[in-house]
């Protein structure tokens, strides 16, 4: 794919056609939240303007048109990450509520042993650390390295045959770096364990085909990924979520409810609908399945090259710096399109990120990133956090160059 492409690319978000202080946006924070391109948009607003019903009730014209517009969405989510049916993914408001599911649902016997890392977002390890505390289960942490990677070996001592569930994240978004995922699915099955993995940084950015991985669980977050707010997706095998309680019940969740000798008795409906209580975010997940399509006429191998070839350029610029400490491992190979770093002459990283935004309009993340374990086991005190520059499709060599222009002045003002 050559630079036309990608400008072509570019221009499909709206949002980049504004100044802030006379300077055009160089948004570096997508691992946070992605642009939404006008074919996400439109799509949402064909369903606000056409027909704006309820899916899967009404019988009206107005509702079938929303009700197979919703289904369709399904379909395209299950093709974006090849799920063997649409109804193994389930609508939810964002990775968080996926894991969160998961970790309340499956059913776990007391005294066995959930498994996550120092490396999960608060999403992916909290959940667990709760239900743990509420139910009797050890939690074992597999600490990773202190560039994100983790020991194999670490892997197979914590997950042993008591193990019912792991928790990792498949792609940090502290480090970028990605987990040897097949390995610890291979090492976990094998123990009779089940993986979920957050997919929330990975699934925008690298080709993600659960059942060739076959991954268990996979908790996507579609705000990342070019789609509207409010929207996530929990996958899940097909006899799993079967067999899993309930998270929410209520209308929709039914197949019908008697009412004898005085009681009420729900039978309730297969997956996905068993887990979509209440009416839903029609239009976000009609504009999640916009996402998964754009990204899909992209090519999901295009977008990871892409990313990698602009982590490249920023990584070797930031080598170039004096005083900056970044993250993650040299290769970008093992590594998802973004940087989390540190300036020994800047006291805290939100002085960084304020810094590019008022000189330069540049855009990146500060902070403790939802993964204060992780900022402890490296010794960087919430205080003074990390700053992370996140990359998507829509970034080009300029940004990286008026982003890294941005740093070089700073610690020119600080040193
Ligand atoms: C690795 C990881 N997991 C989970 C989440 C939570 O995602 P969501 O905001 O969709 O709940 C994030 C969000 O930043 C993330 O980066």
């Amino acid at each position: 794919m050559n630079d036309r492409f990608w400008s072509r690319i570019r221009s499909d978000f709206p949002v980049l056609k504004r100044k802030i202080n006379g300077r055009p946006i160089v948004y570096l924070d997508s691992a946070c939240m992605a642009l939404k391109p006008r074919q996400v948009i439109s799509a949402m607003n064909e369903y606000y303007e056409r027909f704006p019903a309820c899916g899967g009730r009404s019988i009206h014209r107005l509702g079938e048109e929303a009700s197979d517009a919703y289904s369709r969405a399904r379909g395209k989510l299950a093709r974006f990450i090849n799920a063997a049916e649409p109804g193994e993914c389930i609508w939810t408001r964002n990775a968080t509520e996926s894991l969160n599911i998961v970790a309340s649902s499956v059913k776990i016997e007391r005294g066995s042993k959930v498994v996550t890392t120092s490396l999960e977002h608060h999403s992916g390890s909290l959940p667990f650390v709760e239900r743990a505390k509420k139910t009797g289960l050890k939690l074992e942490v597999v600490r990773a390295r202190n560039d994100g990677t983790f020991d194999i070996e670490d892997w197979k001592r914590a997950i042993d045959s008591s193990t019912r569930i792991v928790s990792v994240v498949h792609s940090s978004n502290v480090t970028g770096t990605i987990a040897p995922l097949r390995e610890i699915i291979e090492i976990a099955h094998d123990r009779g364990a089940l993986v979920v993995s957050d997919d929330a940084q990975y699934a925008p950015h690298h080709p993600l085909d659960v059942q060739n991985l076959d991954v268990d669980f996979s908790a996507i977050s579609v705000h990342k990924m070019c789609g509207p707010t409010g929207m996530g997706v929990l996958y899940g095998k097909m006899s799993l979520l079967e067999s899993m309680d309930m998270f929410l019940v209520g209308g929709d969740t039914v197949s019908d409810v008697r009412f004898e000798d005085g009681r009420i008795i729900p039978s309730y409906l297969p997956p996905p609908h068993k887990f979509e209580a209440g009416l839903q975010n029609y239009a976000g997940a009609i504009g999640a399945g916009a996402a998964a399509e754009y990204l899909q006429s992209i090519g999901m191998r295009e977008i990871e090259q892409h990313e990698r070839d602009l982590l490249r350029a920023a990584l070797e610029g930031l080598k170039q710096l004096s005083h900056v400490h970044f993250l993650g491992p040299d290769d970008v190979n093992l590594r998802t399109g973004l940087l989390t770093f540190v300036i020994d002459t800047v006291e805290s990283a939100h002085d960084i990120a304020t810094f590019l935004n008022d000189r330069y309009a540049v855009m990146i993340r500060s902070g403790w990133h939802c993964a204060a374990p992780f900022h402890y086991q490296i010794g960087i005190p919430p205080s003074k956090g990390t700053a992370r520059a996140s990359i998507y499709i829509y970034n080009n060599s300029n940004d990286i160059s008026i982003f890294l222009t941005g740093l070089q002045t700073l610690i020119e003002q600080t040193s």
